[in-house]
């Protein structure tokens, strides 16, 4: 976030007559897109920069993280998409409310600030070169304009920033009408909405201009910088009576009227998409939003944890001119500060500060400097000394933004508002006919709850889709002879053994039908003899999983079961394990696994499948326990199958001796969570899989010796997480592969993303395998498109359009 800054330090070598703080619009913290019917947020605290989305066409609306491990700078909105800008990383993400349509659009090569997303357009500053640049811009924009600009934002077919002069300058089929209407203007905040704008003049009024069909561009009269930080929908207008933080709004179906629907709460900031607003209340950060319908104002509370009240930037605050935000080390949790708005530039006529007293959910923010200000506003009132000098007034108002109770956002200042944005947008796209919101439901997050309940949805889900549904329910499995497979094993020979899994040594069988299949073959150890006593549960288990058939996981041919010997009979796999061929014995052994990341990609996602149905559709649910990639197997078309699952927990429900019956895995791949709670879950073994993809990722073992460390064996986890953690994917990738480009690049960004995410220590934090699912699809997609787009001008530039 420091690229703001950066921008604005570089802006500060020109005389700034208009701009005494730097002014960002339409970027913030908090974005509305009402045609997905979304709405984003950067979460504070830890960790930071998260972003939260909500859908509020839900009957029963629980937030959910996208891309949860990584931090972003600031999100923009409009009404049919998101973005969202991590400057250090110089790329964007966009998505249209639906996770799996998440894309990386901007490659990078230079660092964007002030992302703003307008009706169809992108558009950001690139600090690098000094110049405004849109996306998918459709041939209505440019494709950048060099400049030195601020306060960028985008409406419906315009986009505006102010020059160093003042003057609003505007881009797209209604920027030049846009532009003309404010020529009369030096401005020193601009905020865009679908058809409007609004602003402050360089005397701190606020002007409106463009559409006024429900009085949304009317200007209330009031004294300078009395209203602050707008935000703009599609026909209303709403910003912040600076005095005491309230939300006041116009326009709509109110005209004129100003409206004040939460009278006494204090915001930080608003942002608007359509006829919603939502506000971030600066007593807990929570979201409260209300619909621009005056006569029946309904304010409710979003599901979403506590939202940053303004961009991170690095650099502890020594760039921000008007100190840091208290607190702010804590919220952004050591990814920099939050600096506080400085306000009021050249004011032209001061008038003496207000004096209020702080409400009670306010006071626990009032500090010393509150106090300050109150003594001296009280002290100047109560002696009737009208005529506070100009200077004293400065200092004053100073005092009250930097320590009372409206201090506010805004990267090293500005008049702006950082997080106070809008999302513009027509709105006609969104809403369920009926009425949009419910009232105020405080729901829990998904993460905290309960189990059953996380299962009874998973059910819900798998009914509703059975997109990778049972292929078929054959019979139960045959049962052979134990002369049978010793036949087809020639006895067992050491040339046909293939492998070990859990509970025993695999075989390669040839039965008298010609079907080639794999034959394991218990040993006689304590463990087994558990499953002899339990004969019958073994028998049953083995007729309910030789049910289980899907074309990600291995199935089930037979068994045997004959005096001590316990057979198992699988269908036989061409290709052999991933592990293998990952970590080939033979340094020349030639694979195309190792050479191509799409391969591996596919992989994945096949085997992530298989997981999803045990997870999701078996009936009852399985947690396979020992996800590790020897346990992928490759069939002779190279589709990759689950296998070992055999001796899977079925659900949690099952009770505690099978829980026994067989060891938790395989060192390397072993949920941590499991140390501490003995619990195996669901998400225990997308944690195994995350240790996969991170073994597909960087081509080394789960446990392996790293030649740069001190010889001590390191954890595939902790060799990849921290690199992938700072954006420094390329630093672990397998160089056996031939580094991928562009599109390419993001989809093993996005895989690498992913597999942090699923080995998050604490299980709740990790995602579902059918987020993981749609992750890999969305990165599979990325070669296809990449394979279709060939090296086009573009290629840069991802299609934002759904995948689908
Ligand atoms: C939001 O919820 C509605 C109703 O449950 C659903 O139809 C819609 O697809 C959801 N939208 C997204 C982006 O998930
Ligand atoms: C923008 O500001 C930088 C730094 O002051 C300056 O070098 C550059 O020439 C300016 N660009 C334009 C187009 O005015
Ligand atoms: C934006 O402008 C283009 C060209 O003038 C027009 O075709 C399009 O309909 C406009 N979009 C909207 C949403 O008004
Ligand atoms: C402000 O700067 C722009 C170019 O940046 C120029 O076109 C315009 O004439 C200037 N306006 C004034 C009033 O100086
Ligand atoms: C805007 O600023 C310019 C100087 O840059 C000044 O000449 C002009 O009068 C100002 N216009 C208004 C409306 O304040
Ligand atoms: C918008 O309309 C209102 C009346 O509805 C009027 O008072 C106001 O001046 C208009 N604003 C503009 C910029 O024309
Ligand atoms: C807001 O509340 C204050 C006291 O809580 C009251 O004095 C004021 O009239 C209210 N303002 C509006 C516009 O309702
Ligand atoms: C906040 O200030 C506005 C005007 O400055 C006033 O109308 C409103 O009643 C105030 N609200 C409270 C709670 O004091
Ligand atoms: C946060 O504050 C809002 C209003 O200021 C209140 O309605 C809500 O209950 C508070 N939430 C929490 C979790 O304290
Ligand atoms: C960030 O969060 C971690 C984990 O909760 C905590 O240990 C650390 O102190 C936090 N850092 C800051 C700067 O708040
Ligand atoms: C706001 O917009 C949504 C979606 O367009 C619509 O369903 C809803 O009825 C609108 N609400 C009001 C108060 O106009
Ligand atoms: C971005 O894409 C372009 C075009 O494909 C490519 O030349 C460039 O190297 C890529 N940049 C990065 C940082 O990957």
């Amino acid at each position: 976030m420091s690229v703001v800054l950066k921008f604005f330090a570089a802006l500060a070598v020109v005389p700034l007559l208009f701009f005494s703080s730097d002014a960002v619009g339409s970027t913030g913290t908090l974005a509305i897109s009402l045609g997905t019917n979304t709405v984003c947020g950067l979460s504070a605290g830890t960790p930071s920069g998260t972003i939260y989305c909500t859908n509020i066409s839900d009957s029963v609306p629980t937030s959910y993280q996208v891309l949860p491990t990584v931090s972003f700078d600031s999100l923009s909105a409009g009404s049919a998409f998101l973005c969202a800008l991590k400057s250090s990383a110089e790329a964007f993400f966009c998505w249209n409310g639906d996770l799996s349509s998440l894309k990386r659009v901007y490659n990078g090569s230079s660092v964007l600030s002030e992302l703003t997303v307008g009706e169809a357009q992108v558009s950001a500053f690139d600090r690098s070169v000094n110049e405004i640049r849109w996306w998918r811009n459709a041939g209505l924009f440019p494709a950048s304009v060099s400049g030195n600009y601020s306060s960028l934002t985008s409406g419906n077919n315009f986009t505006c920033a102010i020059t160093t002069n003042g003057t609003v300058n505007c881009w797209g089929p209604q920027g030049s009408a846009m532009q003309a209407s404010f020529s009369d203007y030096n401005m020193t905040t601009i905020v865009a909405g679908d058809s409007h704008m609004c602003g402050l003049d360089s005397s701190g009024f606020v002007i409106c201009q463009g559409s006024n069909s429900s009085g949304e561009s009317y200007a209330p009269p009031g004294s300078p910088f009395e209203y602050t930080r707008f935000a703009l929908g599609l026909s209303h207008t709403c910003a912040i009576m600076e005095r005491n933080g309230t939300a006041v709004c116009w326009g709509g179906s109110g005209g004129t009227q100003l409206h004040t629907p939460m009278n006494g709460t204090t915001f930080e900031f608003l942002v608007s998409g359509g006829n919603l607003t939502c506000g971030l209340t600066a007593s807990n950060y929570s979201v409260l939003c209300w619909e621009s319908d005056w006569t029946n104002v309904s304010v409710r509370k979003l599901d979403l944890p506590r939202i940053l009240p303004g961009i991170c930037v690095a650099d502890g605050g020594s760039e921000c001119n008007c100190g840091a935000y208290p607190d702010s080390e804590n919220l952004c949790n050591g990814t920099g500060v939050i600096c506080q708005r400085c306000d009021f530039p050249n004011p032209i006529t001061p008038s003496p500060p207000p004096a209020f007293p702080p409400t009670p959910s306010e006071s626990k923010k009032v500090g010393i400097g509150w106090k300050v200000y109150a003594i001296v506003g009280s002290v100047g009132t109560f002696l009737g000394l009208c005529a506070i000098t100009y200077f004293m007034w400065v200092i004053c108002r100073r005092k009250k933004v930097h320590n009372s109770v409206i201090p506010t956002i805004a990267p090293s200042g500005g008049n702006n508002n950082a997080g106070a944005t809008t999302a513009t947008g027509n709105s006609s796209s969104g809403g369920n006919g009926g009425r949009l919101y419910p009232p105020n439901p405080f729901f829990s997050r998904s993460s905290s709850a309960p189990r059953s309940r996380m299962f009874s949805r998973q059910w819900s889900r798998a009914l509703q889709r059975q997109r990778s549904g049972p292929s078929s329910f054959k019979d139960r499995a045959d049962e052979f002879s134990f002369a049978e497979l010793e036949k087809a094993t020639k006895f067992f020979s050491l040339d046909m053994k293939i492998g070990a899994g859990s509970f025993g040594t695999v075989y390669r069988g040839l039965l008298p039908d010609g079907r080639e299949v794999a034959i394991k073959r218990g040993e006689s150890s304590p463990r087994n003899k558990r499953f002899q006593e339990k004969e019958n549960a073994f028998q049953s288990e083995l007729a309910f999983l030789s049910r289980l058939h899907h074309k990600h996981l291995v199935s089930l041919v037979g068994f045997c079961v004959e005096n001590d010997e316990r057979l198992l009979v699988y269908e036989y796999m061409k290709n052999g394990a991933l592990h293998d061929h990952l970590h080939p014995k033979n340094p020349d052994f030639e694979s195309p696994v190792i050479s191509s990341w799409k391969m591996r990609i596919k992989i994945l996602l096949d085997a992530s499948r298989g997981i999803e149905y045990l997870h999701n559709y078996a009936v009852p649910p399985i947690i396979h326990r020992d996800i590790k990639s020897s346990n992928i197997l490759l069939d002779a078309y190279w589709v990759a199958r689950v296998s070992d699952f055999g001796l899977s927990l079925m659900g949690p429900e099952t009770d505690e001796s099978h829980l026994e019956t067989k060891a938790a895995g395989t060192v390397g791949y072993m949920d941590p969570e499991y140390y501490g709670t003995n619990q195996v879950t669901v998400k225990s073994d997308v944690y195994g899989f995350g240790v996969v993809m991170l073994e597909v990722l960087t081509g080394r073992r789960a446990i392996f010796k790293y030649e740069g460390g001190d010889g001590e064996p390191v954890s595939v986890v902790d060799y990849a997480v921290p690199s992938i953690e700072a954006g420094e994917v390329g630093s672990i990738l397998d160089t056996r592969v031939a580094p991928a480009a562009s599109q390419e690049a993001e989809a093993v960004e996005l895989v690498a993303y992913m597999a942090i995410h699923c080995v998050k220590l604490e299980g709740r934090d990790r995602p579902s395998i059918a987020d993981v699912v749609a992750n890999l699809e969305t990165a599979l997609a990325l070669f296809e498109d990449s394979q279709r787009s060939g090296s086009s001008a573009n290629a840069s530039v991802i299609s934002l359009e759904a995948r689908d």
